[in-house]
């Protein structure tokens, strides 16, 4: 089993300097693509092997890098930002990738920018990941060192700035669009699409935000092709991606492993089953903001469509296991919690609803709730879903709760009919 993204990460021992890095065969990608490859054929590479966006929505990478303007009197300068914004509860993959090999993080930026032909780029990174900040900082310095980065890299003609922006710690300077306005210092709140960033980004400019994950994919393709990248995966979706399991597991973990291994593979192999005494009763698949399934879709292929055939999302493929012993209402209730600290507050229906979603879930996990409480959840499910809200924050606040009315109903009607918790 090949393992490109981690094959040299060796978590608690010090990420490879430049030289290191380069004897393992980094920046050979740079090296190729800006000596023998056009941009379109950089990009044409990048669609055609299948590599979708692992910051959660599972878009074509290479398709969305074709939206931008390449003719000669496309907008200058072009802006290519990684996305380290990382707070999605139960998510901590890119910060492993981050860490233990951030070369290979600024190769594939060097490499995306080269595609679209960008100038300039950022990496916006989650303030609290200060160890990443210190090596990427070291890195890029030594990149710029080296002649990777700065003007006319390699001879090519090609020039790259690169930047590390370090947020203050919201969760929603992770969508893209407040990323933007955030890098800007102005107010992280999302801006209306479209214009697609592709197209109107930062500072007015055509920009791609791409995830850690998928830039750190762009290396690899590039060295090996698009049949080996297709090769790694067990399913539709190529490559392979990292999955995270936390959890009353006995390994809880991050792993490399083909895209498409099943739920079960992966907390019964790679997280060494559930702790003693305790079962499983629910699973987020892709972080806080996905729906939960359960112990009967355990056989599931962990990739983009299978997930979201069974009802969820693969999101950032780092799930989250509920046992048995966890009571899902004060479960959720944690979730919303957290949702509605996050809210922007820039449209209604998240900045007032989150907060009474929060207030009633409260309230049930306390004993006090009524049904009329669980039909006012489940129409909120509706009033905070898809269409209804300027971002995806607040649809994908809604998943866990709506799942979780579904599956979990006799432990909120238990609530209210024993006036506390059964889980106490
Ligand atoms: C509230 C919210 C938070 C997000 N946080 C992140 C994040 O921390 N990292 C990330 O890559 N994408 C995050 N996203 C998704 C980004 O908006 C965007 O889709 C992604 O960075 C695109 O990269 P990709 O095409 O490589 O997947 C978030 C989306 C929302 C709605
Ligand atoms: S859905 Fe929530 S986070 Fe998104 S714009 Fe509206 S208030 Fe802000």
């Amino acid at each position: 089993m090949e393992h490109p993204l981690t094959q040299y990460i060796h978590p608690g021992c010090p990420p490879f300097d430049i030289r290191e890095y380069e004897m393992t065969g980094g920046y050979a990608a740079v090296r190729k693509a800006l000596g023998s490859m056009t941009p379109k054929e950089v990009q044409t590479l990048v669609k055609d092997s299948g590599l979708k966006g692992r910051g959660g929505a599972g878009f074509s990478t290479g398709i969305k890098w074709g939206v931008v303007p390449m003719d000669e009197h496309a907008p200058h300068p072009k802006y290519l930002i990684a996305n380290a914004d990382e707070m999605e509860p139960g998510t901590f993959k890119d910060r492993l990738l981050l860490e233990g090999n951030p070369h290979q993080l600024i190769e594939g930026m060097i490499l995306a920018a080269y595609a679209i032909q960008a100038g300039v780029s950022f990496i916006f990174l989650r303030w609290a990941y200060k160890k990443a900040a210190q090596l990427l900082r070291r890195s890029i310095h030594e990149a710029y060192v080296a002649g990777f980065l700065g003007k006319n890299i390699l001879g090519s003609g090609f020039s790259l700035e690169m930047y590390l922006h370090t947020g203050v710690g919201r969760y929603m300077c992770g969508e893209e669009t407040a990323l933007l306005n955030a890098l800007e210092g102005k107010r992280a709140t999302p801006r209306a699409k479209p214009p697609y960033p592709q197209i109107s980004g930062l500072y007015g400019k055509p920009t791609i935000v791409n995830n850690v994950e998928t830039l750190c994919n762009i290396p690899h393709i590039v060295n090996n092709g698009v049949e080996w990248f297709k090769g790694l995966s067990y399913s539709e979706d190529s490559g392979t991606k990292l999955y995270g399991v936390s959890g009353k597991v006995n390994n809880p973990g991050c792993w490399e492993l083909p895209m498409g291994v099943t739920i079960r593979e992966l907390i019964e192999e790679y997280a060494g089953g559930m702790k003693n005494g305790y079962q499983l009763k629910g699973v987020l698949p892709g972080g806080a903001s996905t729906d939960f399934l359960t112990a009967e879709h355990l056989d599931i292929k962990m990739d983009f469509t299978d997930v979201q055939k069974a009802g969820s999302r693969l999101g950032t493929g780092t799930m989250v296991v509920m046992d048995d012993a966890t009571c899902p209402v004060g479960f959720v209730h944690n979730l919303q919690h957290f949702f509605a600290q996050e809210s922007c507050g820039w449209c209604t229906p998240c900045r007032e609803g989150l907060p009474w979603v929060e207030k009633m879930l409260l309230s049930l996990e306390q004993g006090t709730g009524t049904a009329e409480d669980m039909e006012l959840l489940e129409m909120h499910t509706h009033m905070l879903g898809p269409g209804n809200t300027f971002c995806a924050l607040a649809p994908g606040a809604m998943e866990p709760l709506q799942s979780a009315l579904k599956y979990f109903k006799d432990d909120f009607e238990k609530h209210i009919s024993l006036h506390k918790c059964p889980y106490e």
